[in-house]
């Protein structure tokens, strides 16, 4: 059994990582997108949606593909990959900016274990979308529909309501 982990923050997901794992599901027997859970208060605080959160809208995205599940993790992700029997880890590229960040991760969990980095290079489409950048333009009123999958949209456009109202 061939397995991958798609690992990160997605705060909130977006059609960009979506289309990573889609494209991961068919080069690997199994998926697991591994969210990042964030034990210290202080980091967990400064997220937008909560990691029960993430890990829900996450779940309901992937469910068109059978072998995608998702799963919170915390620690070190070379560890993650060794408990689940994981010999590759997945990354989506967007350019240069990802690249100078992610060969130093890539190098570094390389020398933690033998797990292999696998760079996929993002749809053009979508190469200027991210978690932070849908969340900026939303909290100014931009319309990201489109750049996230419909439901979280929907729970996007509610938690800055939510937030703006308490500020
Ligand atoms: O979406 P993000 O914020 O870029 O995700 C970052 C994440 C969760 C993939 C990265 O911070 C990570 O792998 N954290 C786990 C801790 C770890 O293994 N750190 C060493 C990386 S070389």
């Amino acid at each position: 059994m061939r397995r991958a982990v798609c690992p990160g923050s997605f705060d909130p997901v977006t059609n960009g990582h979506l289309d990573i794992f889609g494209r991961a599901s068919a080069l690997f027997d199994e998926v697991v997108v591994a969210v990042g859970v964030n034990k210290s208060k202080a980091k967990s605080s400064s997220r937008l949606f909560s990691s029960d959160e993430r890990l829900d809208m996450i779940a309901d995205a992937v469910s068109p593909w059978p072998n995608v599940r998702v799963q919170g993790f915390t620690g070190l992700v070379t560890d993650f990959c060794r408990e689940i029997d994981a010999q590759a880890i997945v990354k989506g590229l967007r350019g240069s900016g990802d690249y100078d960040y992610e060969l130093q991760m890539a190098q570094m969990n390389a020398h933690l274990t033998d797990v292999e980095t696998v760079f996929l290079m993002t749809d053009p489409s979508m190469s200027f979308v991210s978690s932070s950048l849908v969340k900026e333009v939303a909290s100014f009123g931009g319309d990201v529909s489109g750049l996230v999958p419909e439901a979280v949209f929907e729970r996007l456009t509610a938690r800055l309501a939510e937030r703006q109202a308490g500020a």
